[in-house]
């Protein structure tokens, strides 16, 4: 995850002064980075202990632009045309795919012109693919070298990747689609690790 976090602050073009959004930003990995470079950040998460470690942080640090607000992603809004950057690392794939898609459109409503979103996340699917299923074998291979603890973990893994259930990530293409109907521009993507990647696209100024 601080691999793909990184890849993903590195293709954030984060300016100070600039007004952000981290959406699941769990205790506030790329929130305090980015406030950190002088942007205003919100960070919205559902788990109020990890709102609290991200603001616990954030005065340790003496960092005071940043706000934190425990809400679930799918009933966060802010007005129209008022953040220039929205950005989230490893926390849409527990959404349902029709509340990603809501919350790619939301997020271009959201973004001035010319801003960013910036999604970093498992991108995979269930093994249509031959890069999934890649993907896959690889991860069970590693999980099946623990031992016991690492079939078991392959067990409720493979249950809940399969159902559906918290794990619902979708593929790369699937990504760029949803940017691309919500009329992002200059859609660019980089495969960070083998399940995860990340995906900017620009609000057209025009
Ligand atoms: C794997 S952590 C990643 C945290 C952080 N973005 C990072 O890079 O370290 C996923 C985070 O998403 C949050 N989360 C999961 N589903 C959510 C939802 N529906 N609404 C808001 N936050 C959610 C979790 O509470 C958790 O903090």
């Amino acid at each position: 995850m601080a691999k793909v976090a990184a890849k993903a602050i590195e293709m954030a073009d984060v300016q100070p002064g600039m007004d952000c959004v981290d959406l699941g930003c769990g205790s506030g990995r790329l929130a305090l980075l980015m406030a950190k470079r002088g942007a205003d950040v919100v960070g919205v998460d559902v788990s109020d202990a990890m709102i609290e470690r991200m603001l616990l942080q954030a005065r340790r640090e003496g960092i005071g632009t940043v706000r934190g607000l425990v809400v679930p992603i799918e009933h966060f809004t802010v007005p129209a045309e008022s953040v220039d950057l929205v950005i989230t690392n490893y926390a849409l794939h527990h959404l349902l795919d029709a509340d990603k898609d809501k919350v790619v459109r939301a997020a271009f409503e959201w973004l001035r012109p010319g801003g960013q979103l910036v999604v970093a996340d498992m991108m995979l699917g269930r093994g249509a693919t031959a890069r999934d299923r890649q993907i896959i074998a690889g991860k069970l291979r590693i999980m099946a070298k623990k031992g016991i603890p690492g079939y078991w973990r392959i067990l409720k893994n493979a249950g809940r990747f399969l159902v559906r259930v918290h794990e619902r990530p979708i593929t790369l293409e699937a990504w760029s689609r949803l940017f691309e109907a919500a009329a992002f521009e200059n859609v660019e993507s980089s495969v960070v690790v083998a399940e995860a990647a990340v995906m900017k696209g620009i609000k057209p100024t025009g």
